[in-house]
């Protein structure tokens, strides 16, 4: 007898009684041991994984997700040796100048989380350029988090806020969730409401640590190359399974 959770896996479809989640955070982990079961450099997997990254971007659009983020680069990620950074940069902007007409003709706004300061130059240019260009899109928008770390994005907003309190802008005492919000890349975004984890690993490694308050967490033993657009179903059938209380009780949220 298949489990409850096999069912899912074999049977995952979406119905129209199922509630897409608004904002999808996805952190894509498992690219490098992808490729080492392969024998083949981590590169491989790094390339396999833009392959996800496409797919995962059409099926989000398609299915009427409004915001996808995708945890690309970390700031952790710089300590990695200079070849496998290079070939991550180097991959990025082949990915940028590839989809900037097809974000265009889908209707996806490009945005950025992260110290795009730190990019490399011509990295830099074709992300401002695609951002710049996908600005008036409606469809969907696509977050890269790109030398992104929740805690340096914390201190960025925190600062930001210290600053307007020291030239009389706001008083301490007004410093509120909404304006600590305001100050981080996700301004005026909503939270996400489901975040992925693939690869097998069960941590949020420095990801949205303020937006992901009350995200439903998912984690998956797939590592991302293999995550297409069926393990995306799949865990959006999972997430339709689960009850978001925001602190209530379950007979509270029946009375509503
Ligand atoms: C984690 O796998 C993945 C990354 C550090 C990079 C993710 C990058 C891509 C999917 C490709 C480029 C992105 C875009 C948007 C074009 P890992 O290397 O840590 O895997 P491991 O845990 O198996 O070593």
């Amino acid at each position: 007898m298949m489990s409850r959770s096999e069912k899912v896996q074999h049977n995952a479809q979406l119905s129209s009684d199922m509630t897409i989640p608004q904002h999808i955070a996805i952190i894509m982990d498992g690219n490098g041991r992808w490729a080492e079961a392969r024998h083949r450099p981590r590169l491989f997997g790094h390339k396999a994984g833009v392959d996800s990254v496409r797919d995962i971007v059409e099926t989000a659009r398609e299915i009427g997700v409004r915001y996808l983020t995708l945890y690309a680069f970390s700031t952790e990620n710089w300590k990695r040796p200079d070849g496998e950074v290079s070939g991550l940069m180097s991959l990025l902007k082949t990915y940028l100048r590839a989809e900037l007409n097809t974000m265009r003709t889908n209707n996806i706004r490009l945005q950025c989380l992260g110290q795009k300061k730190r990019l490399p130059a011509d990295v830099g240019a074709i992300l401002e350029q695609t951002i710049e260009e996908t600005q008036n899109c409606t469809g969907m928008t696509l977050n890269l988090a790109l030398s992104y770390g929740g805690r340096a994005e914390l201190i960025r907003g925190i600062r930001e806020l210290a600053k307007k309190c020291m030239n009389g802008e706001i008083s301490p005492d007004e410093i509120d969730e909404q304006s600590l919000d305001d100050a981080l890349y996700t301004a005026g975004q909503p939270d996400p409401d489901l975040l992925i984890r693939t690869g097998g690993e069960c941590r949020l490694s420095n990801f949205l640590l303020w937006q992901a308050s009350y995200a439903e967490l998912y984690f998956t033993e797939v590592k991302w190359p293999d995550f297409r657009k069926k393990q995306l179903i799949e865990a959006i059938v999972h997430f339709n399974e689960r009850q978001r209380r925001y602190g209530k009780t379950g007979a509270q949220l029946q009375v509503e």
